[in-house]
C-alpha cells in the first residue's frame, strides 16, 4: 500500500497462515456436520421458518418475518408463546429429574438444581412477585450476585410477561439507578451482598442509595446470600426467602405475543446515557436456541459452561435462555478464576467434566500471564468445544488455548455478536468450518454479513472496512427503549438508503474479509487508528505485541501527532519475572515492525502492571488515549482498577519524552 494512500479500506496487515479442520471423529459425531447447511441458510425465511420448531409455541404463527417497517422488524408474525414453557415446563415434564444447573459457590458451597426445581423456584417466584403487584408488561430491575437465585429471577419474570432490566452487580448505584429511572422500574430484585474474589459486594447497601432516587420502585426483593444485616424497609423490602416459602409452585405462563418485549438491558454508546436495548420473546428464543445447540454442538449429556455473568447479554443468551431451551446441563460458578488459586475454573472444568468452556479472551490472556502450571495440574479432557466471545482474540491467545485447554483436540468456537445482536452471528460451525487463529470466521447460516468501505460499498476479499448485517435475523434488537428514533439514527443510518428501502445495521465494528472470505474482526471503528494516511487496527498492534514472548498483554490506541495525523501509544503488561527496560522497548518495537510493518511500530511503549478494564474486562482504551494525549481522564466509573490509570499516565509522561526521539 502506498504511503498517503487514502482509500477508505482498513489495512489489515497481520497475515496468518495456521489452519485447523475439525477431526473425522468430530465430525462424525457433530450436530452439524455437513456444510449444506449454509445453503439452506441462504433462504433465510425457510431457514428460520425451520429452526422455529425449537421452541415451543401456544399458537402458531403465520409469517416468518414482516419487514415492511424496517429498521423495526417483526418475527414470527401472531405466534404466541411463553419463552419459560420452552426452557422449563417441556424439561420439567420430560425428564424433572434431569441437573439444569450444579451451582458452584465461590467458597465451594454447591448446589444442584433439576428442571423440576427449576420450575417450581421459577413459578414460586412469579406467585410472590405477582403478589407484590408486577403484572404484564411491567419492568423489573435486577441487580444481583452470580447465585442460582439470578436466573430464576429473569425467568420469573418472563413467565409474568414483565420484561427484566437486569443491571450488572458490578456497576455503581448511580449506573442501578439511571437505568431503573430509564425503565421506570417498579420492582427491584438484588441479594443482600455477594461474594466476590473472596470479599462481600454490598448489593442491598448500593442499591439503597440508588433507591433514594428511584421512585418507581415499590418493593424491593432481597435474597440472601452472606446473611450480612441490611435496611430493610418496612412494607417495601422483602426478604426473597419470606416471599417463596409459601408461594404455590405452579403458575400459568403469561401468552406472549411473539413480539412482546422480554428484556431490556443497558449498553454504553458513544453519548453519556445508556442505551436500553430491547429484545423481544419469539425471534430471540429461537435465535439463542439454535445458534446454542449449532456452535456449541449440544448433545443430552453435556455439561455446558459459560463463565459470563448473567448481567451481561452473554449471560442471558448463553447462562440462561439458550442451555435451558436445549435442556442442557449447565454450570453456574459465583466467582472469579483466581479464587482461592489461579486453577479455579480448571479444577470446576475437572471437577464436572465440563464439555464445553465459553469464556472471554480477556480471560485467556490472563491465564496465559498467570502460566500453563495451572491448567496442567487438572485434567481437562472431558472438554469437546471450547468457546470465545467479547472481543477479537489475537492468534497467540487463540493458540495457547487450543493447545493448553483444549488439549489440541477441541474445536474453537470464536463467536462475534452484541448485546444488539441478541445471539451469535458471525462463528464456526464446530463439526464444519476450518478455523483460522485469531478469525471469527464466517457467518452462521441464516446470516447475512458484509463489509465495506465508508460509502457503503461491499470490499474485494483482501480488505478491511465496515461490518454490517445485510438482512434482518430473528434476535435483532427492536428498538431502544423509548427512543426509537435514537435505535434508527444509531444502527441503520450510516449504510441504509431508506429511498431504496434498503437497510442495513452497522454494528459498529472494523473487520477484514480474507480472501477465503473469512471475517477478521479488527475492533471497534473507534479503535482504528489512522498513522500517515493508513489505517491500522489497535487489535493488529496488540496481536504483534503479544506475539512478543515476554508480553503478556498489550493495549493500543492512536494518539494525536502533528506530523503522522496519528501516533501509535502502546501500553504493556510483560509475562511474570520480565523486566521492562529501554533495550525490551527497542526489541518490541522491532518485533512489532518484523510483524506488521514498519508503519505500524509504536512511537512509545509504557510497561505496566495491569492495564485498565471494565468490570466486565474489556480495556478501557478510550481512557489510554486521555493518558497518551495528556489530557483530563475521562468517565473512570466503570472502571474495575482506577488507582492503575494514574500510576500508567505518571510512566507515560516520562516515555513519551524517551521515546520520541526518533
Ligand atoms: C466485540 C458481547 C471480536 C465487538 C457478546 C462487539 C467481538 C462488542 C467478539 C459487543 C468476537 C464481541 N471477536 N470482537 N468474537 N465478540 N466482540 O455488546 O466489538 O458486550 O461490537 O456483546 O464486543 O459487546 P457486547
Amino acid at each position: 500500500m502506498t504511503k498517503g494512500d487514502n482509500s477508505s479500506t482498513i489495512e489489515a496487515l497481520f497475515d496468518e497462515n495456521r489452519r485447523f479442520s475439525p477431526s473425522e471423529e468430530f465430525k462424525a459425531q457433530a450436530n452439524v456436520a455437513s456444510p449444506a447447511i449454509y445453503e439452506q441458510g441462504g433462504d433465510v425465511e425457510s431457514y428460520w421458518r425451520t429452526h422455529a420448531s425449537r421452541v415451543t409455541w401456544k399458537t402458531p404463527f403465520t409469517k416468518v418475518l414482516d419487514w415492511s417497517e424496517a429498521p423495526f422488524a417483526k418475527w414470527y408474525v401472531d405466534g404466541k408463546l411463553n419463552i419459560t414453557e420452552s426452557a422449563l415446563d417441556i424439561h420439567a415434564q420430560a425428564t424433572p429429574n434431569k441437573v439444569a444447573y450444579y451451582f458452584e459457590g465461590e467458597h465451594g458451597d454447591t448446589k444442584t438444581i433439576t428442571y423440576l426445581d427449576l420450575y417450581k423456584e421459577v413459578c414460586k417466584l412469579a406467585n410472590a412477585l405477582s403478589d407484590l403487584g408486577v403484572r404484564k408488561g411491567d419492568r423489573v430491575a435486577i441487580y444481583m450476585g452470580m447465585v442460582p437465585e439470578f436466573p430464576v429471577a429473569l425467568l420469573a419474570c418472563a413467565r409474568l410477561g414483565a420484561p427484566h432490566s437486569v443491571v450488572f452487580g458490578g456497576f455503581s448505584s448511580d449506573s442501578l439507578r439511571n437505568r431503573i429511572n430509564d425503565a421506570s422500574a417498579k420492582v427491584l430484585i438484588t441479594c443482600d451482598e455477594s461474594w466476590r474474589n473472596g470479599g462481600r459486594v454490598a448489593l442491598k447497601e448500593l442499591a439503597d442509595v440508588a433507591l433514594s432516587e428511584s421512585p418507581s420502585i415499590e418493593h424491593v426483593v432481597v435474597v440472601q446470600r452472606t446473611g450480612a444485616p441490611v435496611n430493610m424497609v418496612e412494607g417495601r423490602d422483602y426478604y426473597y426467602h419470606d416471599l417463596v416459602v409459601n408461594a404455590s409452585d405452579e403458575r400459568v405462563a403469561e401468552e406472549m405475543d411473539a413480539e412482546d418485549p422480554l428484556f431490556i438491558l443497558y449498553t454504553s454508546g458513544t453519548t453519556a446515557k445508556p442505551k436500553g436495548i430491547v429484545h423481544t420473546t419469539g425471534g430471540y428464543a429461537v435465535g439463542v436456541a439454535t445458534t446454542h445447540s449449532m456452535v456449541f454442538d449440544i448433545k443430552d449429556g453435556d455439561i455446558y459452561w459459560c463463565t459470563a455473568d448473567v448481567g451481561w447479554v452473554t449471560g442471558h443468551s448463553y447462562v440462561v435462555y439458550g442451555p435451558l431451551i436445549n435442556g442442557v446441563t449447565s454450570v453456574l460458578y459465583e466467582g472469579v478464576p483466581h479464587f482461592p488459586d489461579k486453577d479455579r475454573y480448571w479444577e470446576i472444568i475437572e471437577k464436572y467434566k465440563i464439555t464445553q468452556l465459553y469464556t472471554a479472551p480477556t480471560s485467556i490472556r490472563t491465564f496465559m500471564k498467570w502460566g500453563t502450571e495451572y491448567p496442567s495440574k487438572h485434567d481437562l479432557t472431558s472438554l469437546r468445544v471450547i468457546g470465545t466471545v467479547g472481543e477479537p482474540i489475537n492468534p497467540e491467545a487463540w493458540m495457547w488455548y487450543n493447545e493448553f485447554i483444549g488439549n489440541n483436540r477441541c474445536p474453537i468456537v470464536d463467536t462475534w455478536w452484541q448485546t444488539e445482536t441478541g445471539h451469535i452471528m458471525i462463528s464456526p460451525l464446530p463439526g464444519v468450518t476450518t478455523t483460522k487463529p485469531g478469525s471469527a470466521t464466517v457467518p452462521l447460516p441464516g446470516i447475512n454479513v458484509d463489509v465495506v468501505d465508508d460509502d457503503g460499498n461491499s470490499v474485494p476479499n483482501g480488505s478491511g472496512g465496515y461490518l454490517i448485517v445485510t438482512q434482518p435475523w430473528p434476535g435483532m434488537a427492536r428498538t431502544i427503549f423509548n427512543d426509537p428514533e435514537r435505535f434508527k439514527d444509531v444502527y441503520w443510518s450510516k449504510f441504509s438508503k431508506p429511498e431504496e428501502n434498503k437497510w442495513v445495521y452497522f454494528a459498529g465494528d472494523g473487520a477484514k474479509r480474507d480472501l477465503d472470505g473469512y471475517i477478521w474482526l479488527l475492533g471497534r471503528v473507534d479503535d482504528v487508528m489512522n498513522v500517515s494516511g493508513h489505517r491500522i487496527s489497535t487489535l493488529e498492534v496488540e496481536s504483534a505485541l503479544v506475539d512478543h514472548q515476554a508480553v503478556a498483554e498489550a493495549a493500543v490506541v492512536g494518539r494525536n501527532d502533528a506530523t503522522t495525523g496519528q501516533a501509535i501509544a502502546a501500553f504493556v503488561t510483560l509475562k511474570g519475572g520480565v523486566q521492562g527496560d529501554d533495550k525490551l522497548i527497542a526489541e518490541l518495537r522491532d518485533h512489532v515492525a518484523t510483524k506488521i510493518g514498519k508503519i505500524a511500530r509504536p512511537a512509545s511503549i509504557v510497561f505496566t502492571d495491569e492495564l485498565p478494564k471494565t468490570r466486565s474486562g474489556k480495556i478501557m482504551r478510550r481512557l489510554l488515549r486521555d493518558i497518551s494525549e495528556q489530557r483530563q481522564l475521562g468517565d473512570v466509573t466503570t472502571l474495575a482498577n482506577e488507582d492503575v490509570v494514574h500510576e500508567i499516565a505518571a510512566r507515560a509522561k516520562a516515555s513519551q519524552s524517551a521515546n520520541s526521539a526518533e
